[in-house]
């Protein structure tokens, strides 16, 4: 793994704020070119993005974490972005088949769901960093949380020492929309069913009408975020 160079990520941090996403990903392929790929939930910012991507880098690499407690139509979606898209497509799964995790710890989704985080997505997420990655993209935005607010569109992954682009952080939801609507891009059919932040099925809800866009995350569990982004509680090196 390179070296990340703080101070430089830093000043293209402040560069990069005026910068499109077709502009940064530009940037980002020269300089990582195979050793980047986007993490993509194939929610809404991501589908959104592998468009923007494959425009640019047909082939991109792109990886997801497949927890085995996806939805179906999540599952639908990938298959349908695979057949539209060059991409090359990475899955990485748990270790533990879910069957016999489930026969071990039972619901452990809702006895101590940041153990089953850990388990069954940062744990795969480190197998998918340590295959060759120096970087990765994420559809992370700021208006998503306040724990999000502060991201910049480049940025030191300080937890998995990695470069982290974040290419429409500063793009609202609407703003997502247009691009899948004007682009045809497809989409999780969930989000017409009122699920505005698709996660694991046993850990995400519909939200009400006026509810935020991701109080049906971890709903009633005392969680916000499942460890792939900071949450805030992290010290700061
Ligand atoms: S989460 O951390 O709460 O799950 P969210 O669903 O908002 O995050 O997604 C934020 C970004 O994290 C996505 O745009 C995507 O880049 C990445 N991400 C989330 N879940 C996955 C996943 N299962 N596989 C790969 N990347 C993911
Ligand atoms: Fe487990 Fe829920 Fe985390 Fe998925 S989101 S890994 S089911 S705790």
């Amino acid at each position: 793994m390179a070296k990340i160079d703080v101070a430089k990520i830093e000043r293209l941090g402040v560069e990069f704020e005026k910068k499109t996403p077709q502009e940064i990903i530009h940037w980002a392929f020269n300089k990582y070119g195979d050793r980047i790929s986007l993490a993509s939930s194939f929610g809404a910012e991501d589908v959104a993005l592998i468009d923007i991507v494959a425009k640019i880098k047909p082939g991109v690499r792109v990886f997801t974490l497949n927890t085995g407690y996806l939805f179906p139509e999540t599952h639908d979606v990938m298959s349908r972005i695979k057949s539209r898209y060059n991409i090359k497509l990475e899955t990485y799964e748990p270790f533990t088949p879910l069957e016999e995790f489930e026969r071990g710890y039972g619901k452990l989704y809702d006895t101590d769901p940041d153990k089953c985080c850990s388990l069954r997505k940062i744990e795969p997420l480190n197998r998918a960093i340590a295959d060759n990655l120096d970087a990765w993209i994420t559809g992370i935005r700021r208006d998503q949380s306040p724990t999000r607010a502060n991201t910049k569109k480049i940025e030191v992954d300080k937890k998995f020492n990695l470069v982290k682009f974040n290419p429409i952080a500063d793009w609202t939801s609407e703003q997502v929309w247009r691009y899948i609507r004007d682009n045809d891009v497809p989409y999780n059919v969930l989000h017409d069913r009122d699920y505005p932040s698709i996660g694991c099925a046993p850990c995400t809800r519909p939200v009400k009408a006026g509810e935020d866009a991701r109080s049906g995350r971890w709903a009633g569990k005392g969680k916000i975020e499942c460890g792939l982004h900071p949450s805030g509680t992290e010290t700061k090196k």
